[in-house]
């Protein structure tokens, strides 16, 4: 096995350093991933490094290597640094004991979890869905997955019964992992309740079900079973050995919300998805060995799969996990949690940022925080406010912030500063990734001339569009899990030629990428992302509904809020509204405010204006001329009612 290097060569050490990189990597992008993926433990190496077209769209890397993601994140490190800790956890309660688990450990649990799944019956290429609480099963499981070659599907813990029968039947899981149920602050949510009510739409083989709060949840004979029954009865003295996959075989497929209909399945592979995950953690966080990282994200995102497990644990990482939520017991626990394990790196989002904020500053009552190195930010662009009071009140003024740009479907981060090393800028993520070429797409759906990440040719004016990249990178999407037509579409025919991101972007004289938000109907609400469209389809099965139009708007704490416009026929409540939304998305997608109207400003083709639905709802007055519309009259009404 190749031996782990805990120098990490490929850390980018001086802004000099990063501007030869980057040359480096747009003029000899095989050269320079040939050289990072060399460092990692192949049992066969490539065939050749790229191939790609994405008309259709084929992304290959590192073509017919064979690998296990799982010997690099844990065999390597467990041979060279046993009792290193990997995972350590903080439950949700702080009177509960926290967790250690060493490299060492990590694997002994994998290859137990491993040995369960294949005592059920599946291996690799099977579909598994994960409904877990934050706990070190979770990680256990999905390691244990890929181990065996098992593509893991990760629900997110605030999806309602609905959308999980969506995504179990979409990737046609042949099992479930779950567990009893998780505090989530002081309110307890019943997930194998959930399961169960998912199932009664759809059929899996198995349940495995983890005991987190020894509740008595109902078993059903045959398909349902508790894991520490399963394990009980395998010898588990040898380590499962992990299945050799292509380096183009899935690793794992993430739902996610689209501009239309429902959720895709963003699929990721193995080999090119662990050397990006690993490169850009190292990089834009400055890791160092014996650093303890803190990723406060959900694993049920890819925050979580990218940088609290796959990026951290590739580069034999300390990686902190947390069951519990930001301000529970009370608004110091981040604070807490960073003095008690000493905390180097903390990466978190906006919305937690600006949520404790509205709390005053006693919560830094007793705190000490000197451990801290970097700050990070990711999942939708940071106001300057929030920037400003991370920068003083979390990072002491000490620390650099990284503004990491990225999305699910890019599978880490593309456009960061690299802390400490090249500078950070308050509300700007800055600078590509070596290897990622952005550029902005002008209204004409031309490429800026001046947009590309050439950094030598300094740009005079600034420069605003959609933001594009116009070469692979390792990490990317491969494609939406059983719809590769539709991964075209979305990602692929907006600019031929190009992987379109869905965001707005401008660029500054110093080069610097500063991105606006979404240019599609994609909502993002406290960091998740939630489609309008999925959202209209929810309230439209609600009784008396006729139409409606949803539409975000500035929210103080959330970034954005969901203002629904609701055509009805009698009594429709807010409420209402909400309990739907709720049983078929989950509570993440609920209204804030909800308006009942009596048309919608709809185009004479049928299409509804929001442009002028937006402005409505930010409570802005200008929205220009509206007598082309079919239905000019309905403006001013909704104008005049609008919830404020
Ligand atoms: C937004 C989360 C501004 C963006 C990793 C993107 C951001 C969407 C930032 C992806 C950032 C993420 N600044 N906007 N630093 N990071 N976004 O798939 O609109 O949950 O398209 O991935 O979040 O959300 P997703």
């Amino acid at each position: 096995m190749q031996a782990a290097n805990t120098n990490y060569p490929h850390k980018i050490r001086s802004e000099s350093e990063y501007n030869e990189t980057y040359q480096r990597s747009v003029t000899d992008p095989r050269g320079f991933w040939a050289e990072i993926a060399d460092h990692f433990h192949w049992h066969r190496k490539w065939d050749s490094v790229l191939d790609f077209n994405f008309d259709e769209p084929k992304i290959e890397w590192f073509k017919g290597a064979k690998l296990n993601i799982t010997e690099n994140c844990i065999d390597r490190w467990a041979k060279s640094h046993p009792d290193k800790v990997a995972l350590l956890w903080e439950p949700n309660d702080p009177s509960e004991s926290h967790r250690k688990i060493t490299y060492a450990q990590l694997l002994q649990e994998v290859s137990n979890w491993a040995k369960v799944l294949k005592s059920r019956g599946i291996g690799k290429g099977d579909r598994v869905c994960l409904y877990m609480p934050m706990i070190p099963e979770l990680a256990f499981a999905v390691l244990a997955c890929a181990r065996i070659g098992a593509i893991h599907s990760v629900i997110f813990g605030g999806f309602s019964p609905a959308s999980i029968a969506d995504r179990v039947k979409d990737a046609s899981a042949k099992a479930i992992i779950t567990a009893d149920s998780v505090m989530r602050g002081a309110k307890k949510i019943a997930l194998k309740d959930i399961i169960d009510s998912s199932l009664e739409d759809c059929t899996v083989e198995a349940v495995i079900v983890f005991n987190r709060n020894k509740d008595t949840v109902e078993m059903k004979e045959g398909r349902d079973f508790w894991y520490s029954e399963l394990v009980e009865r395998l010898d588990l003295t040898a380590i499962e050995p992990a299945e050799v996959m292509d380096s183009e075989d899935p690793l794992f497929i993430l739902y996610t919300s689209g501009s239309t209909g429902k959720p895709k399945g963003v699929v990721h592979t193995c080999g090119g998805y662990m050397v990006y995950t690993n490169y850009s953690f190292l990089n834009v966080f400055q890791y160092e060995f014996d650093d303890v990282y803190f990723c406060t994200a959900d694993i049920g995102w890819i925050t979580g799969h990218s940088y609290i497990l796959y990026g951290p644990l590739s580069a034999g990482a300390t990686t902190l996990m947390f069951e519990g939520i930001p301000n529970y017991p009370s608004p110091s626990r981040f604070w807490e949690i960073t003095d008690k394990f000493k905390v180097n790196q903390l990466y978190t989002a906006p919305t937690a940022i600006r949520s404790l904020m509205s709390c005053g500053l006693d919560q830094f009552k007793g705190t000490d925080l000197s451990s801290l190195k970097v700050l990070g930010t990711v999942g939708e662009p940071i106001n300057k406010e929030a920037w400003e009071w991370y920068f003083k009140y979390v990072g002491k003024e000490q620390c650099p912030i990284v503004d990491t740009w990225w999305q699910t479907e890019t599978g880490g981060i593309l456009i960061s500063n690299l802390a400490g090393i090249t500078k950070h800028k308050s509300t700007y993520a800055t600078k590509p990734l070596p290897g990622i070429r952005p550029a902005l797409m002008n209204d004409k759906g031309h490429r800026h001339p001046l947009s590309q990440a050439n950094l030598s040719k300094a740009n005079t004016q600034k420069l605003q569009g959609n933001l594009v990249v116009e070469f692979p990178w390792p990490g990317m999407i491969r494609t939406v899990w059983g719809d590769h037509e539709r991964c075209k579409q979305t990602y692929f025919s907006a600019y031929p030629g190009n992987y379109f991101t869905g965001d707005g972007c401008f660029k500054d004289t110093d080069q610097d990428y500063r991105i606006t938000g979404r240019v599609d109907d994609v909502l993002n609400v406290s960091g998740h992302r939630i489609g309008t469209a999925e959202v209209e389809n929810a309230i439209n099965a609600c009784e008396n509904v006729i139409e409606s139009a949803v539409i975000g708007y500035p929210h103080p704490i959330k970034g954005e809020g969901i203002y629904a416009y609701i055509i009805c026929q009698g009594e429709v409540t807010q409420s209402a509204v909400n309990d739907k939304i709720k049983d078929i998305i989950g509570p993440i997608a609920k209204c804030d405010k909800v308006q009942l109207v009596s048309g919608l400003p709809k185009t004479r083709s049928g299409k509804i204006m929001r442009r002028i639905l937006r402005k409505i709802a930010s409570g802005e007055k200008s929205w220009g001329d509206a007598s082309t519309l079919l239905n000019p009259e309905v403006v001013d009404e909704i104008w005049k009612n609008r919830v404020v």
